[in-house]
């Protein structure tokens, strides 16, 4: 077959379906993706979503946006960094907006993986680390949480080698519920080349680590505002760091990583603290309501949580317990982590009220028969 380029024919070979280069090896070995079974109608507390949704003025903003779409968002929307740095008690220079919390996962392993280049995971934890160091080139090395899930000093430094470029810590800890105490923080700060602090469920929690960012400029803390903002739909989140570190993971960015929608509803929603704050305070009646209702009774173990979701211990099969309760009309996360032991853990995400106590009943129904 031949075609005209400019003014010579050239030759170009007649392709079957399917015929490409072969692709990275890292993509070849990476898992296919796994899409939650299909929830209509069903009750969802396997995605740590927030039941709630977002404020009212973030609905009302972006239904005066839908006729603005055809223009190109700010690539680097500085009216939005300015009000997540009075947010976050930093300055904007120390703030890049992104596509979520995993497009920020993502930039830093663009930003400092080379093949061969190490990761320390503290595990177990959020699978993404692990899946896109790998897809990188990276090294994941692991290291194990302690009783109640705590993070063990020296076995993160036992882990760190001279081709070691990060740490990371999520804290809350998905999907454990533990938060990892400042003091922790601040010694791994200290033997990481760069720490990296998984902040996404941080508003349910005690305290935030975002002080260390101005105290070590190897620290990067990622937010979200899938969780308590309750805008996972639009894809939008952040990072905190030095300012040199943001400039880099700015460069590492597409330019119009995240749309004008997800921007102006960000902006909403940080307008409307008072609703946030109302979430959060529901969430963690939910999350104690959740936890008395399990500890009374036997068969399955809560954790104690700092975020949005608990952890569950079962002492038969979680599979069948999960597959039980979906019969039932209720979906949890059955998990399948690293450094868990198999088929014996949920995650139960906090739900409305009456979402949660539907959950229990169904337990307790599955649990006695
Ligand atoms: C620990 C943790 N980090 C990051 C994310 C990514 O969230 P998003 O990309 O929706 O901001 C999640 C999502 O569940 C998470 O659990």
């Amino acid at each position: 077959m031949w075609e005209i380029c400019g003014n010579k024919p050239i030759a170009v070979p007649q392709r079957n379906q399917g015929m490409f280069p072969k692709p990275r090896q890292e993509v070849l070995n990476a898992p296919p993706l796994t899409v939650p079974a299909k929830l209509e109608g069903v009750v969802r507390l396997n995605l740590n979503e927030n039941p709630y949704g977002p404020s009212p003025k973030v609905v009302e903003r972006l239904r005066s946006l839908a006729g603005k779409v055809s223009r190109y968002p700010s690539p680097d929307p500085s009216d939005l960094c300015q009000r997540i740095a009075e947010y976050v008690g930093v300055d904007p220079e120390n703030v890049v907006v992104t596509a979520g919390g995993d497009e920020a996962i993502d930039l830093l392993f663009k930003v400092f993986i080379n093949p061969g280049d190490e990761v320390v995971i503290t595990t177990p934890t959020f699978d993404v680390y692990e899946a896109r160091a790998s897809l990188y080139g990276g090294v994941p090395k692991f290291a194990l949480r302690g009783t109640g899930f705590d993070i063990l000093v020296e076995e993160v430094a036992k882990q760190i080698s001279p081709r070691t470029k990060a740490v990371f810590v999520c804290s809350p800890n998905n999907p454990t519920g533990n938060a990892t105490p400042l003091g922790v923080l601040k010694k791994l700060a200290e033997l990481s080349p760069i720490l990296v602090v998984d902040e996404a469920y941080v508003e349910f929690s005690n305290g935030s680590c975002v002080g260390l960012v101005n105290d070590f400029d190897n620290v990067v803390v990622l937010r979200t505002f899938s969780k308590a903002f309750g805008l996972a739909g639009l894809r939008i989140g952040y990072a905190i760091a030095c300012e040199q570190l943001v400039e880099l993971m700015k460069k590492a960015k597409l330019p119009f990583n995240t749309s004008t929608l997800a921007q102006q509803a960000a902006l909403a929603a940080l307008d409307d603290l008072g609703y946030v704050k109302w979430v959060v305070e529901e969430v963690k009646k939910g999350r104690d309501l959740l936890y008395r209702g399990m500890e009374a009774l036997s068969g399955v173990k809560p954790y104690q949580s700092q975020a949005n979701f608990l952890l569950v211990e079962v002492s038969s099969s979680a599979s069948e317990l999960h597959n039980r309760l979906l019969e039932k009309g209720i979906a949890v996360r059955l998990l399948r982590n690293r450094g868990l032991v198999p088929d014996r853990f949920l995650r139960v995400t906090v739900g409305l009220r009456e979402e949660n106590e539907l959950f229990l009943e169904a337990l307790e129904e599955v649990l006695s028969s």
